[in-house]
Order: C-alpha cells, then structure tokens, then sequence
C-alpha cells in the first residue's frame, strides 16, 4: 500500500510514455490516445499467404491481405466505425497497428495466418483525477454504459487490490463487499443499480485509488480527498497530519498548484527546515513544524495562504485552506432629513454599509426576523444595504455581517441615528418638516423665476430681435 499513489502516477506515465506497445501474443496492455501493433510472427508473407485480422465476440473480419490475389483490405466500417482511419496493415509482414486506442477498442484480437491462429487480449487503461471533500460522499461515474453488453462491472480498491463491489449487467444484481480490506468502507459502499456507478460515503483521506473493470477496459480513479479548512485572518492555523507519533521517515510540506515545497522532516537525516523565502517571501516567519506529529502551523494568516496544501508521507493528504477577512463593523447612516415621530406611524431611512470585505453577507434583521440581506465575495467590492425603519419597533432591528466562519452584530440606537420627538419637546415634527421643504421649494422656485426674468432682460436689451424670432437660439 505504501506509496501506492505515487506507483500509481509512475504506472500510468511508464504506460504513457510507450507511444508504441508492440505485442507478440497473448494479454496486451495499452493506454487511451496510444498506438499498439499486434505483430504477426513473420519477416515476411509466402506469395500464396492469405492473412486475416478478426475483433471481439462476433469474431468481425477488420483486416485482410490475399497475397495471391494481390489485395490488401481494412474493413473499418465494421462495429459502428471504431476503427475508421484507426488500422494500419504491414504489407511486409501482416502485422496490424491500431493508433489512437479507446476504450472500444478492448478486447479479443484474433490472427489467422495460413489456418493457424493466434490470439490477443488487448485491455485498455486510462486514468481518471478527481477531488472530494473529507466526510461527505463523491461519485465514481461509470460513463461506459452504452459500451456494456451483458458484462459484469467490477470494483477494486487500490492497484491490483481487493475487490469491493459488483455488478452484473444482464441481470442488474449487485454486490457490496464493503467488510473486507479491514473494514474500511463498512457501510460506505452504495452501487447504482443502473449505471454500476460507485458512491463513498463519508469519504476519508486515505480513500485514494480506485479501479473499474469491465471486460477489458480498466479505468483508475485516482481520488484527492480535501480536508477543508477555514480561519479568519491574522489568527493561526494547524494543518494536522493526522499523526500522534513520530512514526514516519520523511515529511513534505507542499502548497499551491506550482506543488512548492514548503517544510520538511528527515528522521534518517535528523533533519529539519521550513522553506519560507519561496514564493515571494509570503510565508516568511510564518511556518512552524511540529516535530512530534509532523503537523504544520501557520501564523499571522493572510488572505494569500488560502489555496491547496499537501503533505507527502506514505501517503498523501490534501488540505484546502481558506482564509477569512476579519469582519469590519458596518457603519450605519441616515439621511438628515429623516424624523421619526411617535405620534403617527412614521418611519426613517437608513442605510449600512462595509468596505473591501471578501466573502460576506450583510443583514437587517428586525428581531429575530431577516427583514434583507446581501452578498458577495470579492475583496474589492463595498456593501450597502438600506432599511426603513418603523417608531413603533424602533428598539428592535439589528444589522448582521457574517461570513462563513464568523459574524457580527450591531443593534440599532434608533434615538441616536433617526431625528426622534416625542410630543412634548419642541422640535421638528414631521409636519413642520413638510412646511420647512414647501417653504424651501418655494424659495428655489422664485430664485430661478428671478434669474431667468433678469437674464432674459439683459439679453433683450442686447439683441432684441432675437428673442422675439426664437427664445433658444444665440448670437452667432
Ligand atoms: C484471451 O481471453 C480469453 C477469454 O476472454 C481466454 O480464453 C484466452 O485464453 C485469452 N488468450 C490469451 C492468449 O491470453
Ligand atoms: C508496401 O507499402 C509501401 C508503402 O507503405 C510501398 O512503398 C511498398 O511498395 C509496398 N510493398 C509491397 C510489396 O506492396
Ligand atoms: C477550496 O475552498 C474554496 C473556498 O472555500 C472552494 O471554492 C474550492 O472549491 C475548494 N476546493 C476544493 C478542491 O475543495
Ligand atoms: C453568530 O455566531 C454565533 C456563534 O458564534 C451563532 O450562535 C449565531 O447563530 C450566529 N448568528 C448568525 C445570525 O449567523
């Protein structure tokens, strides 16, 4: 098990790097978008050779050369084209390559030299990378279906591991065998009925590689299960390694998607040593290694240590961190002219608002009751939110800031933000406002009367003739 995802990544890329596989009989392993030549055996054909290439169950003639006849023929219609401009005939010695493999191409490869048969079984393999979040569910898709034909689909655990689920297509049966590998997919298993497709549950870190076999088409998931983990910034935060003891030989630190290594623990070399001055200094003085565990401690967060990390040991684990802006207090502001009277029903208007704040919801609530709300998730964006408030519930309303790991709130001093009277007190009721507005109005009204009436004038006595022909135009 040790290392198994690195194997598995070192597999895939050996497989990955023969462009050409070249097989001589028997079981043949090939990976998609590859090329693979099944060689015939032979330097070269007698003159009256005839030579036959033949696929899968129905044993379809896919390829042809009659020496006697001098003809040469790929029949590349054949099975709905999945070999359309695919085959290549050797016209020396018969072989036949077939180049961009898919997964249709798995199967049973028979040649016929002379009446003497030989045979291949090709399988097909590609690599499927996926992320999950730690302790919820992520499905492995078997998107093969139309493929299948009363096949049997089959799930392993690990490379070359222990079979964990199965799937009958003709009959639709299944089988979880979730009790087996020490017990660790007990009651995680859940087989789609329809698809084969395979849910975990309850995912965990060490849930890493997956194979799908049917027939000769294998399919490796290769599964990174995030633990997610938040703090607000300035605060501190444990990436745990999951450890107790000192029970590993080597530790590796790594962050973001350049996989930067970043800490490292050698017992063999007793060795020690955090790499703070890589990208740019930003974890400068702010990476401590806990020596018992392994764990990696990083102070005086920032937003810029959000993002991926892994830790290499035997295994890898992934950590998603996301770091919080600290929450700013909202400031809450009335427009001056708002008054609020106890004797009618009258109401005033306000409005809270939050500068550069990332990823927060702001809301009014009015008791326990969210009256409105509103978010964002930009650094660079400001929040305002207005509320109109009522006398008689003035004690009771309250903004509310959160993000996802903490909030703030603020309730309102209705006396302090909106112009209150009460009855008995001399000051500006709300129908004295109206008057004051009128009066104001009013005000302006005669000043633009007055202004236009004397810039009309002046202009009159300049060019008369032209104010009587038309009131817009200007002298030229
Ligand atoms: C190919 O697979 C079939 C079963 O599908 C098996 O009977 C046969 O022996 C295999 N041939 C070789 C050469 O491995
Ligand atoms: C075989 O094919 C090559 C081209 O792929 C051609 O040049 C050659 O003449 C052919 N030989 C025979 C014997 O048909
Ligand atoms: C990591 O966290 C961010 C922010 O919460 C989220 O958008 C992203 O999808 C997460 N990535 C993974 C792989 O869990
Ligand atoms: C604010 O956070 C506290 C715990 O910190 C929680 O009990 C409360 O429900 C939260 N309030 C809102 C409105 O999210």
């Amino acid at each position: 098990m040790k290392k198994m995802f690195f194997k598995l990544v070192l597999f895939w890329l050996c497989l990955w790097r023969l462009i050409r596989v070249i097989a001589d009989e028997g079981e043949v392993e090939v990976a998609v978008e590859r090329s693979v030549t099944l060689n015939s055996g032979l330097t070269e054909m007698m003159d009256d050779s005839v030579i036959e290439w033949r696929f899968g169950s129905e044993n379809t003639l896919i390829a042809e050369i009659n020496k006697r006849a001098d003809s040469m023929t790929v029949y590349d219609d054949v099975l709905d084209g999945r070999f359309r401009d695919r085959l290549k005939l050797d016209n020396q010695t018969g072989s036949l390559t077939i180049t961009d493999i898919t997964m249709k191409h798995a199967g049973h490869y028979e040649l016929q030299i002379n009446g003497v048969i030989k045979t291949f079984n090709l399988t097909v393999i590609r690599v499927k990378f996926m992320s999950g979040i730690k302790d919820s569910s992520v499905t492995l898709i078997n998107d093969l279906t139309e493929v299948m034909d009363g096949d049997l689909i089959q799930w392993r655990v690990g490379l070359k591991g222990p079979l964990i689920a199965e799937f009958n297509v003709l009959d639709k049966t299944s089988s979880v065998y979730d009790d087996g590998f020490y017990g660790k997919f007990k009651d995680r298993l859940k087989l789609d009925g329809q698809t084969g497709s395979l849910t975990i549950t309850n995912t965990r870190s060490t849930d890493s590689i997956f194979e799908l076999k049917i027939n000769r088409m294998k399919t490796f998931f290769l599964l990174s299960v995030f633990e997610e983990i938040s703090v607000t910034e300035g605060d501190s935060v444990t990436l745990n390694s999951g450890r107790t003891e000192m029970d590993y030989n080597e530790i590796q630190w790594r962050f973001g998607l350049t996989s930067t290594l970043i800490a490292q623990i050698s017992v063999k070399n007793d060795m020690s040593e955090v790499y703070d001055d890589v990208l740019g200094g930003i974890f400068k003085n702010r990476l401590k290694l806990d020596h018992q565990t392994g764990s990696l401690i990083i102070t005086n967060t920032r937003n810029e240590h959000s993002g991926k990390y892994y830790l290499n040991t035997d295994k890898v684990k992934f950590y998603n961190l996301t770091v919080y802006a600290r929450l700013p207090v909202p400031v809450i502001s009335s427009n001056s002219l708002n008054y609020l009277s106890s004797s009618s029903s009258s109401s005033c208007s306000l409005v809270s608002s939050v500068v550069n704040v990332g990823h927060v919801t702001l809301s009014w609530y009015k008791g326990n009751s969210l009256l409105s709300s509103i978010s964002v998730s930009d650094l660079s964006i400001s929040l305002s939110l207005p509320l109109e408030v009522e006398y008689q519930d003035k004690n009771s309303y309250s903004c509310v800031l959160n993000n996802p790991i903490n909030n703030q709130t603020t309730h309102l001093d209705i006396s302090k933000l909106c112009h209150t009277c009460s009855d008995s007190e001399h000051c500006c009721g709300s129908t004295e406002a109206v008057i004051r507005l009128v009066l104001s109005a009013l005000v302006g009204v005669a000043t633009v009367v007055i202004l236009v009436y004397d810039i009309r004038s002046r202009r009159a006595k300049q060019d008369p003739a032209h104010i009587h022909s038309s009131g817009c135009s200007f002298p030229p």
